[in-house]
């Protein structure tokens, strides 16, 4: 694989509708037609992209709130591609930037069969954390 990873790389929304559709089983619409460029630009500290050639294979969104706190979002790498350390590295620059922003500390919320990507290969630490279903 030639891979690279980029610190707010380009991506189309189609790449990434076709790559979020893929790794979250999401239907074709609403979350097809979602205008990544707006949102990534609007609400992101930044985003990692990784290729291999020319192809998405992986993406990581940064999310924070302009001062001390970052969360990852959407982390995710296409399926034919697993298992080669790609989320892995994407986490890794995110983290690494995160921290050259400023933030102090980066939020990941995940479930139960994915404490060994995130604890384990990432190195998060494990945190009481709740969510509020508001729909
Ligand atoms: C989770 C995800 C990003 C991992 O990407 P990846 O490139 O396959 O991960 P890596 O190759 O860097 O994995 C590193 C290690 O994490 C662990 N790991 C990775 N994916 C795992 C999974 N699905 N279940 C359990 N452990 C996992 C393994 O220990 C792995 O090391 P190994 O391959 O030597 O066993 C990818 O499976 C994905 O896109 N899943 C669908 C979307 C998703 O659920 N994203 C997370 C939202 S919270």
């Amino acid at each position: 694989m030639a891979l690279t990873f980029e610190w707010c790389g380009t991506c189309t929304d189609l790449e990434l509708n076709q790559l979020h559709a893929e790794a979250f089983a999401t239907p074709p619409t609403p979350d097809a037609g979602r205008n990544w460029t707006d949102l990534l630009n609007a609400h992101s500290l930044g985003w990692v992209v990784a290729r291999d050639g020319d192809a998405l294979v992986g993406f990581v969104n940064v999310i924070w709130d302009g001062l001390a706190h970052a969360w990852l979002q959407d982390t995710m790498v296409a399926r034919r591609s697993r298992g080669h350390g790609i989320g892995q590295r994407l986490v890794a620059m995110a983290r690494d930037q995160a921290r050259d922003a400023g933030c102090q500390w980066l939020h990941a919320d995940y479930g139960e069969h994915l404490k060994a990507f995130y604890e384990v290969a990432c190195g998060f630490s494990p945190t009481n954390a709740g969510l509020f279903a508001l729909t």
